[in-house]
This record gives structure tokens, C-alpha cells and sequence, in this order.
């Protein structure tokens, strides 16, 4: 049901907002989640007014966040960051991510590694036991992708995940750009058993920008329920 997704998101939002201290340097994330908390951080700045240096991790969240007045540089214009707060799309026990539904996950990954702290907010449909029924975002290059596609699927293979759809994600009738002008490859893996192994195989081929497994970056997930109340996984 959107609706108590909604309320869930908006739960997890308004308490990643209560970390936020003034002066911060922030990553703002995106999603419907993260969309949810810029809005409830603006409401927040423009009620105690108090200074903040935000970066992005896309133009549709940059575009947001400065249609409500908060102040939006380039990550390298920052420096590094205190904390970055996004949604996932999926949070297993150990706190390992898939990201990337939303095609961001390359600026999404970078902006959070550049951060003291990465916080995901997100509803308990996000949470699972074991990481993969979510088709698993593969941003390559469009040079030579079907390739690269190959490639996927041989390493694919010698982890015994063998026949798992790969598909070309698209946006309407043409493949979709992401906002570096590359390809997303979705990888319809089921389940995921050795992540570390899966995200080493796929960091190795040359076509291979990034994939949306985060291991160890996340620190803590707030997981927002219908009732407004909250559960923090560490
Ligand atoms: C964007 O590429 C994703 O990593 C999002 O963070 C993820 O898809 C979560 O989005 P929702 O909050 O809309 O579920």
C-alpha cells in the first residue's frame, strides 16, 4: 500500500532530519524516500534557520532541493561530507544495500564514501534477510556494452548464478541514461549468496562503472513504520 509507505518513509525521514546538526556538510540522497526527508530538512532550516553545505547524489535531487531553498554545491566544491542520508532499496541484517532503482547509485555510492557517516531511511518493505530479489543496478559505458554484458554473464556463471536474466533497463522505448550518460544493466539474480564475491567480480570488468551493492558503508538504518514510529538497525 503506497499510502503507508509512505507514512513509514515519512517516519524515517523526520528522524535522519534530527541528526542533522547546524553547519553540517550533507549528501542528500535519491528516491521518494530521500525526496520525502529534503523536504521535511527544508522545513527544517527554514523554521530554526541555521546554516548547511549540501551536496547531491543527482540532478533530480539537486533540482529539488534547491527549488526549496537549500543551498546545493558540487562535492568537490565541499570537500567532504559529515553525513549523507539515502533511501535503498534493500537492507539486509549486516546492513549491506542494494541501491540503484533509481539509477543513481554511482554519484549515490561516491557521495556516501566521501562522508563521515552514511545513514539509509526507508520503509520495512526495504528489509530482508538475504540481499538479491531486487534486480541488482549495473551501471556501464555504452561503449561496447552488449560485451560487457557477456562478461557479466561469465562471472555470473563461475559464481554459479547461472541463467539470471540481465537486462538493459529502459525509459520509455530508449535504453535509459543515467546522469553520467551511462547504460544500466539490472541483474535478476533471485538471491545473492556471496556479495563481497559478486561485488569483486563485477568491480573487475572494464566496462563496469559501479554496481549497487554497498557492503560496509552503511552505519545505521532508520526504518520508518506506519504509526510514525521508528526501529534503528546498527
Ligand atoms: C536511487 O538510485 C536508489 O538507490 C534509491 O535510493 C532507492 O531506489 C530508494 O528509492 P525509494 O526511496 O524511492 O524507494
Amino acid at each position: 500500500d503506497p499510502a503507508i509507505a509512505d507514512l513509514s518513509k515519512d517516519a524515517a525521514a523526520r528522524a535522519a532530519v534530527a541528526l542533522v546538526e547546524p553547519g553540517m556538510r550533507l549528501g542528500l540522497g535519491t528516491g521518494s524516500t530521500a525526496a520525502i526527508f529534503v523536504r521535511r530538512l527544508a522545513q527544517r532550516v527554514s523554521e530554526e534557520g541555521f546554516a548547511l553545505r549540501c551536496a547531491a547524489t543527482s540532478k533530480a535531487t539537486a533540482e529539488l532541493a534547491t527549488s526549496l531553498g537549500l543551498g546545493v554545491e558540487e562535492l568537490d566544491e565541499i570537500g567532504w561530507l559529515d553525513l549523507t542520508i539515502d533511501g535503498a532499496d534493500e537492507v539486509d541484517p549486516d546492513l549491506n544495500l542494494i541501491k540503484g532503482g533509481g539509477a543513481a547509485h554511482l554519484r549515490e555510492k561516491i557521495v556516501a564514501t566521501a562522508s563521515e557517516r552514511m545513514v539509509v531511511i526507508a520503509d520495512q518493505g526495504k528489509v530482508v534477510d538475504r540481499l538479491g530479489q531486487f534486480h541488482l543496478p549495473v551501471e556501464v559505458i555504452p561503449f561496447g556494452w552488449q560485451a560487457t554484458r557477456k562478461l557479466i554473464q561469465r562471472a555470473l556463471d563461475r559464481l554459479d548464478l547461472t541463467q539470471r536474466p540481465i537486462l538493459l533497463r529502459k525509459r520509455g522505448d530508449a535504453p535509459l541514461r543515467t546522469d553520467e550518460g551511462n547504460l544500466i544493466l539490472d541483474l535478476a539474480l533471485e538471491a545473492i549468496p556471496d556479495a563481497e564475491a559478486l561485488a569483486a567480480e563485477l568491480s573487475s570488468i572494464a566496462g563496469v562503472v559501479e554496481h549497487g551493492l554497498f557492503l560496509n558503508i552503511c552505519e545505521l538504518a532508520i526504518i520508518g513504520c506506519p504509526d510514525g514510529s521508528v526501529v534503528e538497525l546498527r
